[in-house]
């Protein structure tokens, strides 16, 4: 009866949200709990979503996970939220196309201590961006929501996230695009 109303409040990002890093769980607090790291004062440190290939995350922090130009570097520093069980950051690949929307947002989770999940953000329905419940993933524009690998558990979404290799270490995580 009213409920469409209210689903449409949510219309997000539909293929429109060219901006920068989009943040979904507990994210940004900008550098509160940050105790023994080193974010620097610059204005360049907020450039995380299009940033190219990690050279760990400035003085003090040398990934050990590979790096390269297809990989894409959420260094804590700058995604703390990520530290955190339960945490998730949506930010801009520059140079990803997921093969549902053609589109660059990837999701980046801590679904359990130490485990990280990368998905393709945009959902495969219409390409609203999904947000992580803290469990699975779940999209706003029409309910439709996934597992932890990427799999449809309900609403009308025709095919998976594409789910993307991860590497984790004291620095950041690192996904590999495909
Ligand atoms: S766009 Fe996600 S359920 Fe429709």
């Amino acid at each position: 009866m009213g409920a469409a109303g209210a689903l449409s409040l949510f219309a997000p990002a539909c293929g429109s949200a060219n901006e920068t890093p989009v943040d979904a769980g507990v994210f940004e607090q900008p550098d509160a709990n940050e105790a023994g790291r080193d974010t620097d004062a610059k204005d360049g440190a907020k450039d995380g979503a299009k940033d190219g290939p990690p050279t760990g995350d400035g003085p003090g922090c040398a990934s050990s996970c590979a790096t390269s130009s297809s990989v894409f570097a959420l260094t804590f520093a700058k995604y703390p939220a990520l530290e955190q069980v339960g945490g998730s950051a949506l930010v801009e690949a520059s140079g990803y196309a997921d093969p549902a929307c053609q589109q660059d947002f990837i999701i980046v989770v801590q679904p359990t201590a130490g485990e990280y999940v990368a998905l393709s953000g945009s959902c495969t329905h219409a390409c609203c961006t999904v947000h992580f419940t803290g469990a699975e993933f779940s999209c706003p524009c029409h309910q439709s929501s996934y597992d932890l690998e990427g799999k449809v558990t309900g609403g009308p979404a025709p095919a998976p996230l594409q789910k993307l290799t991860v590497c984790a270490d004291a620095c950041g995580v690192y996904v590999t695009l495909p």
